[in-house]
């Protein structure tokens, strides 16, 4: 009897053998029209050999740009040791990578996940918890506040409490428990709060929503609201935070020091997904053996890239580049008015960029910039979304302003 060989699929190498195959795909995305074959630093080339620059940079997945040496030196040797062991055995990076990113972060406890929405599950999951455990709210009563326009990723409860039809129409039932408030109203917030609330979940800035910065000082009426009130802060900082807005997290813009940080993106360097839930142990502590887990989270190849990353965020150069390009960068998009931008939000190397919807659609522009050479993303009609790796150079910067200026003028 002869073996059984599996059929070897050879990949797709041109744009036209992966548009034959496009159907295979479920068509929950629609992306831009461009193939990638490889990626180094701020740059990827597509598979007839042009080249781009990415401005996206995978939502700040990819802060420190394709390739980074040092993080692929961490996979590499991490790849020849061991790779997975699920949480039934230890390994000798686990507690290594808990305690660095802790100390990172300030906080006491890690409990590492895969993709940002687990971190947000696992966030939610917890602050139930500790409600019940801990501030002594009856059975089945915790409620968490959350802001309308919010992005937190795609599982049915996250969608739940979603305020966009795209992400949440037809997905129900919906898991109830969440109140929803208006993004950057701290009275609005104050008044959702009740006996029954054990956290409030925001995101510093909101990404999805067109790099949504609140007003100065909201970030610190939330966290005072939250301690006078009993109510644990959590924060979303999957796509805002570790570098990306100049800071290591967004919240240090204001000074405010959250309950839990949800991290997720940057932290598996472009290479793994690697999330995280980090709070001190009052607080991850209520968690006991078996009442959540994950088989992959926390493995050893995740870890080893987790520690490389918290080792490159460690030196403070990534946030300082973001600080300083993101001056650059904020001072000439506003420069743009006359081209028909009509509003630039954001923070480091991270912008919202409103475009008069009369002119273009975000995404004619986006499609405009990728004949230029250059990748960025649209979100809700007529918004660019800029977010190049922290990596990218001063002239790749004004480049890519400069690409965006062409788009803008060509009609
Ligand atoms: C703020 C925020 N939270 C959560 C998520 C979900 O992360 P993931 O796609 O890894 O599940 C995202 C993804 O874009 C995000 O931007």
């Amino acid at each position: 009897m002869s073996a059984r060989i599996p059929a070897v699929v050879p990949a797709a190498r041109s744009a036209a053998g992966v548009a034959d195959l496009r159907d295979r795909c479920a068509h929950n995305y629609h992306p831009l029209p461009v193939v990638v074959a490889s990626a180094n630093g701020c740059w990827v080339t597509d598979v007839s050999g042009r080249r781009y620059l990415d401005c996206l940079a995978a939502y700040s997945a990819l802060n420190f740009g394709h390739g980074h040496p040092v993080l692929l030196a961490a996979a590499r040797s991490q790849l020849d040791r061991v790779t997975l062991t699920s949480r039934a055995f230890d390994h000798d990076g686990l507690y290594e990578f808990c305690a660095e990113l802790g100390d990172l972060a300030g906080k006491q406890m890690v409990l590492p996940m895969n993709t940002g929405a687990e971190a947000v599950e696992t966030g939610i999951k917890v602050a139930r918890k500790w409600g019940y455990r801990v501030k002594g709210v009856p059975a089945g009563r915790a409620s968490i506040v959350v802001a309308a326009d919010n992005f937190h990723g795609r599982t049915t409860t996250i969608v739940s409490f979603s305020t966009d039809p795209t992400a949440r129409d037809d997905f129900g039932p919906y898991t109830p428990g969440f109140r929803i408030v208006p993004y950057g109203d701290a009275a609005a917030m104050a008044a959702a709060i009740d006996e029954s609330t054990v956290a409030v979940l925001i995101e510093p800035i909101q990404g999805e929503a067109g790099v949504l910065v609140p007003p100065e000082g909201y970030l610190r009426a939330v966290r005072e609201l939250c301690t006078r009130r009993g109510v644990l802060f959590l924060v979303d900082e999957i796509q805002s935070g570790l570098g990306r807005t100049g800071e290591l997290f967004a919240c240090d813009h204001e000074g405010v020091v959250p309950d839990m940080y949800l991290l997720g993106k940057a932290l598996g360097g472009g290479i793994v997904p690697v999330s995280a839930v980090v709070a001190d142990a009052d607080v991850l502590g209520v968690l006991r053996p078996g009442e959540h887990g994950s088989t992959f989270g926390g493995n050893p190849l995740a870890c080893a890239v987790g520690r490389a990353v918290v080792g490159l965020l460690r030196t403070g150069e990534y946030q300082a580049r973001a600080r300083e390009l993101g001056e650059q960068l904020h001072a000439r998009l506003v420069g743009l008015a006359p081209l028909g931008v009509i509003a630039v939000r954001g923070r480091g190397l991270w912008a919202g960029i409103d475009v008069d919807p009369r002119l273009a659609t975000g995404r004619q522009i986006c499609e405009r910039l990728l004949d230029l050479g250059v990748l960025a993303k649209d979100t809700h009609g007529s918004t660019i979304r800029l977010a190049p790796p922290l990596v990218i150079s001063e002239a790749e910067l004004d480049w890519a302003v400069d690409a965006l200026t062409e788009a803008l003028r060509a009609r």
